[in-house]
């Protein structure tokens, strides 16, 4: 069996990517480590909680991670989640949180990869900070990993313009010519890098094990037209009526104009950590990739948090990281639908 950690901070597209893993019969979820993010931590694991219980697999141990980024302030995504993350439909039986393990979040992922050597898989779908936070306790930790998957960061869209501007500017495009990127929470800066940008570009820097991102304009790109939606949450099922009305919050933001022009593929749901997920799960999923090493800008006014791509080999990073660019649609159509079952 394939054996995956998950670093989340549960909003509705995490919660799509627990389903998701839990369905796939040769994956063993070893652990969930809760995280900061889409809204403050007591919710993330009360959300986790909650969608375990649908799943009924309250078996999966969960664990406690960090309240707050390593140095922003902190930020959540509640315009697009849900103040409480999961598109704020209450749930008077929810799970309570004496089911939580012990361990913290980032001693559990050190633990787990430990006891199983070269086995296990990271998905972090949150703010780096747990993961962050892991290697700083334990730099070995890397080695020990499989491989890393991130939902994070952003890639593209603004090349040309940015070599105009050089060219412009300087009379020719000369280094360092980095690419700027295409935000979601700021100008040029994807929600999860944003909220926590310092333990991203830890993250990117210290994990050397083999690294995929799914970057912001990834899921852009592969969005699941809203034809497919209708039937996917339209299932005649449990888990299918549960996700269809925590997901209804984020359909209504989804739907506005504002965001339907990001989605490259055409109108539809892009359920960006879900992306993340199936790939880990299927490392065949992924029909278009490149590998390129990467950081994280910490100081620009309008970039901090904007993944930074060195086509150019400046930064000689010797790890480069592989940037997921195209999935095979109708299969991750097949995997949402199973996941509903
Ligand atoms: C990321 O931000 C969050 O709101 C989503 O859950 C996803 O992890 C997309 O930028």
């Amino acid at each position: 069996k394939k054996k995956l950690i998950l670093d989340l901070d549960t909003g509705v597209d995490d919660a799509q990517a627990i389903m998701v893993a839990l369905a796939t019969p040769d994956v063993e979820v070893l652990g969930i480590t809760c995280c900061h993010g889409n809204t403050p931590l007591e919710n993330v694991l009360k959300n986790t909680l909650r969608v375990l219980k649908v799943c009924n697999r309250l078996d999966i141990p969960v664990f406690r991670g960090c309240a707050e980024p390593l140095v922003d302030k902190k930020r959540h995504a509640g315009d697009f989640h849900g103040k409480d993350g999961l598109g704020d439909v209450p749930d008077p039986d929810a799970p309570g949180l004496e089911l939580l393990q012990k361990q913290k979040a980032s001693e559990a992922i050190i633990r787990m990869v430990k006891e199983n050597p070269g086995e296990v898989t990271l998905v972090a779908t949150a703010p780096l900070t747990n993961v962050a936070e892991a290697v700083q306790l334990d730099p070995s930790l890397p080695e020990k990993l499989k491989a890393l998957y991130i939902m994070g960061g952003n890639c593209e869209c603004t090349l040309s313009v940015c070599c105009l501007f050089m060219l412009t500017s300087t009379g020719s495009v000369q280094p360092p010519c980095f690419h700027t990127a295409r935000g979601n929470t700021t100008v040029c800066g994807e929600f999860n890098f944003v909220a926590d940008s310092e333990a991203a570009h830890t993250v990117l820097d210290r994990y050397t094990c083999p690294t995929y991102i799914a970057t912001w304009e990834f899921s852009c790109r592969n969005s699941l037209p809203w034809s497919f939606v209708d039937v996917w949450l339209g299932q005649d099922t449990d888990k299918a009526r549960f996700m269809d009305k925590i997901s209804q919050h984020t359909r209504k933001m989804v739907q506005t104009e504002r965001y339907q022009k990001e989605l490259v593929a055409g109108p539809g749901f892009n359920s960006c950590d879900t992306y993340a997920l199936a790939a880990a799960i299927d490392d065949t999923l992924v029909t278009e990739s490149e590998e390129v090493a990467v950081t994280v800008e910490l100081e620009g006014t309008y970039t901090r948090g904007m993944m930074v791509l060195d086509y150019m080999d400046l930064l000689k990073k010797a790890h480069k990281v592989t940037i997921l660019k195209k999935v095979d649609l109708e299969r991750f159509k097949q995997m949402l639908m199973d996941a509903l079952k």
